[in-house]
């Protein structure tokens, strides 16, 4: 079953990313958003059964909307409260094991991209052997930098495909993370992950018990409402906020870790969008109506009107219709620090 973590609200792709409206339902590359093209990156797949979106409460008519448009039936759940991954994770391990199954559970991202889809599925299909003996399987990436806002995975003992996890370390500090690229020993967690339903929850529920029984309630107590499963609030309010990440992924001794070279991409920022999109031959990926006169490597988007540049190098540039933002490329990081100013100003 594919379980599509939709609850996220980046804001790090500010002006065109809000509050309101967060990356995974932009359209950044082409005609779908990520959230759209994580869905259609399973198509042809063999059968991992109905898809299950998780999200809260205020996007649910965009998640609703954006699923109907690529023509794919899914449950919608709805998260009362934000308590991040393993909370969301165990209501939708609970929601799918209610006819006595257990099926396996493909835990994706909604806002990622992935360009090899060929090279993904495979990767997929390498896992579910490992997962339905009741390992949970993460897929790494060959790290490219000290990034401290990725979880780290030291790789153990060769097994068919991949390694066991030696040790899975979430998000070190500069440091660490720049001795682990160093020993060339440790992939990069891609944030997607494979593994039992009920493997999850019983694991979960020795390492969390005040996750999975709060989680499990709200489930039980969960009522339809339209096309959406609102979960119960004052049962889900009731877990402890954490990520699979530090709650299971960390502590576990059943990890293995399935290589992945895909073109994998969870676009933190907007210089790493270029790193994906298409860009013609002086380096330029423009987006809407652009003229970029003796301009090269920039990232040019123009919402709502024409944007014109004259002898720009390594700058983005997103125009929408109520903010613009211009910055160097390699400063993209710091638009967090316009949006917690326009928060203080509110
Ligand atoms: N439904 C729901 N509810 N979804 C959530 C919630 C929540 O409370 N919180 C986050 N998400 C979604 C996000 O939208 C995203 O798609 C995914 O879950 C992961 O959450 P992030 O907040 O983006 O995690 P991260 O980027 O800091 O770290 C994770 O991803 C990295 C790779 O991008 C970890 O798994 C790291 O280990 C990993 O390297
Ligand atoms: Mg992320």
């Amino acid at each position: 079953m594919p379980v599509l973590l939709c609850g996220g609200s980046g804001t790090r792709l500010w002006p065109l990313s809000r509050a309101q409206y967060p990356k995974q339902f932009l359209r950044l590359l082409g005609e779908h958003s990520l959230l759209q093209a994580t869905l259609l990156r399973l198509e042809g797949f063999p059968e991992l059964g109905r898809p299950v979106l998780i999200t809260n409460e205020a996007h649910r008519f965009l998640v609703a909307e954006q699923i109907r448009e690529i023509g794919i039936e899914a449950d919608i759940l709805l998260e009362p409260a934000a308590r991040n991954t393993a909370p969301a994770l165990a209501a939708a391990a609970q929601w799918c094991r209610q006819d006595g199954q257990s099926p396996l559970m493909l835990v994706l991202p909604s806002d990622h991209v992935v360009t090899d889809i060929a090279a993904f599925q495979q990767a997929v299909a390498l896992g579910l052997p490992h997962a339905a003996a009741g390992r949970f399987v993460t897929f790494g990436i060959t790290p490219e930098r000290a990034e401290t806002g990725y979880g780290y995975i030291h790789r153990g003992a060769a097994i068919a495909d991949g390694f066991a996890i030696d040790r899975f370390v979430e998000k070190p500090d500069l440091t660490t993370a720049q001795s682990y690229l160093d020993s060339g020993e440790y992939y990069w967690n891609s944030g997607m992950f494979l593994f039992r339903a009920d493997r999850y929850l019983r694991t979960l529920s020795r390492l969390a018990p005040d996750i999975v029984e709060p989680a499990r309630n709200a489930v039980d107590r969960a009522r339809r409402d339209l096309d959406f499963i609102r979960l119960d609030s004052e049962a889900f309010a009731a877990c402890r906020a954490d990520s699979i990440d530090y709650a299971l992924m960390e502590k576990t001794d059943d990890g293995i870790v399935i290589p992945l070279s895909a073109g994998w991409n969870d676009i933190g920022a907007w210089d790493t969008l270029c790193r994906s999109a298409s860009a013609d031959f002086n380096g330029n990926t423009c987006t809407g109506d652009v003229i970029a006169h003796d301009c090269s490597n920039n990232l040019i988007r123009a919402e709502s009107r024409l944007v014109t540049t004259i002898g720009l190098t390594d700058m983005v540039v997103i125009e929408t219709a109520d903010a613009v933002l211009i910055a160097p490329k390699n400063r993209t990081q710091e638009v967090k620090k316009i949006v917690e100013q326009l928060q203080r100003d509110g």
